[in-house]
């Protein structure tokens, strides 16, 4: 349960998921992925140490503007943020990382209040204890509950809401990484974690000319490509699989209609891949595609539609100087 938490320093609490069950459902995903007509790996297993890190490269990338934007926004706009909801203000964040931009946040809250509880909720235990320690190093006044765990198991089983007004943070783009239906599930299941006044800030890139959009998602330097190809690396290092990772190309893919760069992972030949873990034999045909990333992209219509069917209603938006990307204050009804 979520509420085990384990104190691990000063101001520090930590709850970890049980490994098993992690390993378990990536070897459940990847056999029924890879076995499926359209080949697919869910995008959340990027996410190792090694892909992290590669994360974290991409958003210096000149191409990759999606991070710069959204720190830019709240570098000027976290007094108007936290001023919006007033206070006294918990912070709660899904997908913390290294928690860079939250800072800005965080000085906020506690210019306006004497002690500040933070929740950041993570799948990468190493990157979350990391960032965890470094903030209740920074902040004396800050205390840390971190949970290296799946959002649906906190978000059903921890006793998210407090006393004081919630701001929960879904930053980065990382509701562009869900179809639109788990999108809606996910909200959902946020706003029904919380109370009506309290808030979820969300970042959203927003549709712009598909050039820029696809450049963002296939930088010349390769690093997206390495980050895409690290799940099937992953696959060999902790499935026992066979992939050799140049027989594959990373594809991106900006769909207009549906407002979503997808990405790929393209077979270069044909080829058969054995995954000893699984004790299968994964076919490609030349060309045959791996999805492995949906990155959607929104307008202020989307936002408010994705609000009003979550329980909540858009208070506020900000956006960058040159209008790429939207940080919106959504209040639950
Ligand atoms: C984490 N997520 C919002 C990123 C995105 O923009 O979809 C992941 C990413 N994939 C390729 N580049 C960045």
């Amino acid at each position: 349960m979520p509420d085990q938490l384990t104190p691990i320093g000063d101001r520090l609490l930590l709850y970890r998921a049980p490994a098993p069950r992690q390993t378990a459902s990536f070897a459940d995903e990847v056999r029924a992925g890879l076995s499926a007509t359209q080949k697919r790996v869910p995008p959340k297993y990027f996410y190792d140490d090694l892909g992290s890190a590669l994360f974290e490269a991409i958003c210096f990338l000149p191409e990759y503007y999606l991070t710069r934007a959204e720190t830019e926004i709240l570098e000027r706009y976290a007094p108007a943020i936290v001023d919006a909801l007033g206070g006294p203000i918990d912070l709660i964040e899904f997908g913390s990382g290294s928690a860079r931009k939250t800072r800005y946040l965080i000085a906020e809250i506690l210019l306006r209040q004497r002690s500040g509880d933070y929740k950041p909720i993570d799948i990468s235990p190493s990157a979350l204890i990391d960032s965890a320690r470094a903030l209740v190093s920074e902040y004396d006044r800050l205390h840390v509950s971190a949970y290296a765990a799946d959002y649906f198991d906190v978000l059903l089983n921890a006793r998210l809401s407090t006393s004081k007004r919630v701001l929960a943070l879904f930053l980065g783009s990382n509701i562009g990484n869900y179809e639109p239906d788990q999108a809606r599930e996910l909200l959902s299941a946020m706003s029904a974690a919380f109370k009506p006044g309290d808030a979820l800030l969300l970042g959203t890139d927003l549709k712009k000319a598909p050039k820029t959009l696809e450049l963002a998602y296939n930088d010349p330097t390769g690093v997206t490509a390495a980050f895409d190809k690290n799940l099937l690396g992953r696959i060999n290092r902790e499935l026992g699989g066979h992939f050799d990772l140049d027989g594959f190309e990373h594809v991106a893919r900006y769909d207009v209609a549906r407002g979503v760069v997808e990405s790929f992972l393209v077979a270069r030949r044909g080829q058969v891949v054995a995954i000893d873990a699984l004790g299968m034999q994964a076919r490609f045909s030349a060309a045959e595609m791996i999805h492995t990333e949906s990155s959607y992209k929104f307008d202020f219509g989307d936002i408010e539609g994705l609000a009003g069917d979550c329980g909540f209603r858009v208070a506020r938006h900000w956006v960058d100087a040159q209008r790429r990307f939207a940080v919106n204050l959504l209040v639950i009804e």
